[in-house]
């Protein structure tokens, strides 16, 4: 009641009802169209893709597996032409290779996933329908586990980073689960290296105690890697290569507007499963990153630089600001609700104040190379940034996955996906931030911070769910005109600042998808489906332009028991194609804007 007809500025449109159909579902009236597919021609001489036939040589050349993260960056005004920047965050070799065999996988199969990871850089286009499409150009380029990257920072050239292929500590060759990601306010990208325990094998053949300990703390346990890539080369294997695993879960920087430049790994933002980071610029100019680390009872950092942010994209701000990111403070979250602990039940019933809300402060783990830390080196408290934070006291948060400013309001969102074991015996319990037991639909924090101190404000925007559940909120709206959202992985917004939210693992039993929600006025907490993705996939790295959307359909076909020889989906090609990791990209016909029709 009250309420404009259409929906808030941006939001006006038809909200898509939860499906499960196999394709990508959008508003009536947009027109929607595959931009890029894995195995896509990405650089000069890169062969069409052919997937009985598929080779590291070719793979190399062509678009990566598994988008997860996307960028548009602008090449100019008119906004017709951009760089499009996509994460590749993993392989799913069963659905890569027709016969794949777990227990004696090829080293081609295994070189063939090497190329498939890390970044893809292709120029997009709008033709005259508005559809965006790859074209070829000097940007063009891959990022692959092959890549040469530059160790930065305080913890480059520390004895915990060199092994014996790079005696350095300096150089590491290429990147891998990268998840999330930014766009940074001097054009380059951000992303996250998260689940990079995976790749390696033999944690349990390291007998030191205080390694074990760290490896564990890290998820780096057992024997063979499930991708046996320990065969092929011995960095893969903890026992042999202690060191290795020490050089992945960074967040990496990429500068797509020079092609033979080396990415970054930034030492100064910590060591942990990073979702992503993302930028926000303080008003005395200095550079604020936000990053969580998306585990079970993890925790949500910040880093504020020393230096200050030059304004523009020209290659002498990008250099200047790429090393903002190199000398600063590091601090972890600690939340503090405001209601009786007494009213916290657990079942998601809110508190009689009617909020989950509170402060927080940040405390402080390092700074150049002083810890904040007892017991920690500040090297230490980079590299095992986790262990730093919990001898910190940090707030166990429900897996904390992409965090974003809204470019509007100002404040910072961050996905909370969810956290079965939340609650459950042997496990944190609840507190205000983290209210439900065994949370299975996730919640969406909007904090309230100072960008360069260390208090901030926080409540919960969204805690997700069936809205006919008493157990959700969805920003005091009436919840029988919302659309259902569950799992909030990713998160963006438009230029009216609401927030847009993709899902991952809905446990509502429909497909993901993408939603935008408005954060201030009447319309707070209206959250309404853009787009849902195919069976099995999830939703990632929307962008919001003011006239075309576009998301990253990650994973489709990935349900239980299906592979490459019985395909679950046969997205986006249609027939009996196998089912390709893709970009979409949706947009009104007629030219004009986001969900203004
Ligand atoms: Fe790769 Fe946290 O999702
Ligand atoms: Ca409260
Ligand atoms: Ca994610
Ligand atoms: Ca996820």
């Amino acid at each position: 009641p009250g309420r404009p007809a259409g929906g808030a500025p941006g939001t006006n449109f038809s909200p898509v009802a939860p499906n499960t159909e196999d394709a990508v579902v959008v508003p009536d009236g947009y027109r929607q169209n595959v931009v890029i597919r894995w195995g896509d021609p990405v650089v000069e001489g890169a062969p069409e893709f052919d997937f009985d036939n598929q080779s590291a040589e070719a793979q190399e050349k062509q678009f990566g597996y598994n988008n997860d993260f996307a960028a548009l960056i602008p090449l100019n005004g008119n906004g017709r032409n951009n760089l499009l920047v996509c994460n590749h965050e993993y392989t799913s070799e069963e659905h890569m290779f027709r016969g794949y065999d777990e227990a004696d996988p090829t080293e081609e199969q295994a070189r063939i996933a090497w190329a498939a990871h890390g970044l893809s850089v292709v120029r997009v286009e709008r033709d005259h329908n508005g559809d965006l499409k790859p074209v070829p150009s000097k940007y063009n380029r891959r990022i692959s586990l092959n890549t040469e990257f530059e160790v930065r920072g305080p913890a480059a050239g520390s004895e915990l980073l060199k092994t014996s292929a790079d005696p350095t500590g300096t150089k590491v060759f290429g990147t891998q689960n990268n998840c999330a990601g930014s766009l940074t306010p001097w054009g380059t990208v951000l992303s996250g290296e998260e689940n990079f325990h995976q790749y390696f094998a033999n944690a349990e053949q390291v007998t030191d105690p205080a390694a074990q300990e760290r490896l564990a703390r890290y998820g780096l346990e057992g024997g063979a890697s499930t991708r046996k890539w320990e065969r092929f080369d011995k960095r893969w294997d903890v026992a042999q290569e202690l060191n290795e695993t020490n050089r992945f879960g960074w967040i990496v920087e990429i500068d797509p507007n020079d092609p033979n430049s080396t990415p970054v790994k930034h030492t100064a933002l910590g060591r942990f499963k990073h979702e992503s980071a993302s930028i926000q610029i303080a008003r005395d100019g200095r550079v604020v990153a936000y990053s969580g680390d998306d585990e079970r009872f993890d925790y949500i950092y910040k880093f504020v630089s020393n230096g200050t942010v030059k304004k523009g994209v020209s290659a002498h701000a990008r250099r200047h600001n790429m090393a903002l990111l190199d000398e600063g403070t590091l601090y972890v979250a600690k939340f503090e609700g405001n209601s009786p602990e007494s009213e916290i039940d657990g079942s998601g019933k809110l508190p009689s104040d009617g909020h989950f809300d509170g402060t927080g402060e940040w405390i402080k783990l390092a700074s150049g190379n002083e810890s904040f830390v007892p017991g920690f080196t500040a090297e230490e408290v980079y590299v095992f940034t986790r262990l730093a934070a919990d001898e910190a006291g940090a707030t166990k948060m429900d897996r904390p996955e992409d965090i974003q400013p809204n470019p509007v309001n100002g404040k910072i969102y961050c996905a909370l996906t969810n956290n079965s074991n939340r609650g459950t015996a042997d496990h944190a319990g609840v507190d205000e931030a983290n209210p439900r037991v065994g949370n299975k639909n996730g919640q969406v924090l909007e904090v309230d911070d100072d960008a360069t101190g260390t208090r901030f404000g926080w409540n919960l925007l969204l805690v997700c769910g069936d809205p006919n559940d008493e157990s959700t909120y969805y920003g005091g709206f009436d919840k029988s005109a919302v659309s259902p959202i569950s799992c909030p992985d990713n998160v963006a917004f438009d230029r009216h600042g609401n927030l847009w939210i993709s899902t991952d693992g809905n446990a509502l039993g429909s497909n993901d998808g993408l939603f935008a929600v408005p954060v201030e006025g009447p319309e707070r907490g209206h959250v309404k489906q853009f787009l849902t993705v195919p069976k099995g996939a999830e939703t990632c790295g929307p962008v919001i332009h003011d006239s075309v959307v576009t998301v990253c359909v990650q994973h489709p076909g990935e349900v239980d028991g299906a592979s490459a020889d019985e395909p679950a989906s046969h997205w986006p090609d249609g027939g009996n194609s196998q089912p390709r990791p893709s970009v979409v990209a949706v947009h009104p016909g007629n030219g004009g804007e986001i969900g203004q029709s």
